[in-house]
């Protein structure tokens, strides 16, 4: 296994819309426990495949750190199904780091996909799990949290990135 390196903003491949796996290779074998090694080594919650510079539906959850029962999630071509409710709580993600900010997501979702061998798998959850998935599903649609959080908000953000930017450049 091996580390990969994670993508950060304004990197363009994070705003791109990532590609269906279409065949379960060994390479994607290696690229999901890659990814896995990735985001307990950050350590995250989640990573999506194109965070790691590779452009296709995978995506790895692990909340264990709060929800003990969930175990490690792979999911590959994930679609939201079903949505219900609603719930603001604070987020971050490994490609802003520093950044943390309220983002108001669905309570619950229903998510169908596939498990790392093809085989058509169906994910629900609640909470953590429900944010979790929303923000990796989204990160494979090309979507980062900061586009959930109004434009007022991300104009702030951006201005706050460019200002930190200009602030380690002159350190
Ligand atoms: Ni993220």
């Amino acid at each position: 296994m091996a580390l990969l390196e994670i993508k950060k903003y304004p990197e363009k491949i994070l705003a791109q819309k990532t590609e269906p796996v279409k065949e379960f290779t060994l390479e994607l074998q290696k690229l999901i426990d890659d990814m896995v090694e990735t985001m307990y080594a950050a350590p995250g919650a989640g990573l999506a495949a194109n965070q790691v510079s590779v452009s296709k539906q995978v995506l790895v959850i692990d909340v264990s750190m709060t929800e003990e029962k969930i175990p490690l999630i792979v999911l590959i071509n994930p679609e939201i199904v079903y949505i219900e409710g609603e719930s603001e709580f604070e987020e971050g993600c490994l490609s802003l780091p520093g950044y943390v900010t309220v983002v108001k997501r669905a309570e619950k979702v229903k998510v169908k996909g596939l498990d790392r061998n093809g085989k058509p798998v169906e994910v629900e959850g609640t909470g953590l799990l429900s944010r979790a998935l929303q923000h990796e599903i989204d990160h494979l649609n090309g979507i980062l949290l900061i586009d959930r959080i109004g434009r007022l908000r991300k104009e702030f953000f951006k201005k706050r990135f460019a200002r930190e930017k200009v602030l380690s450049k002159s350190r």
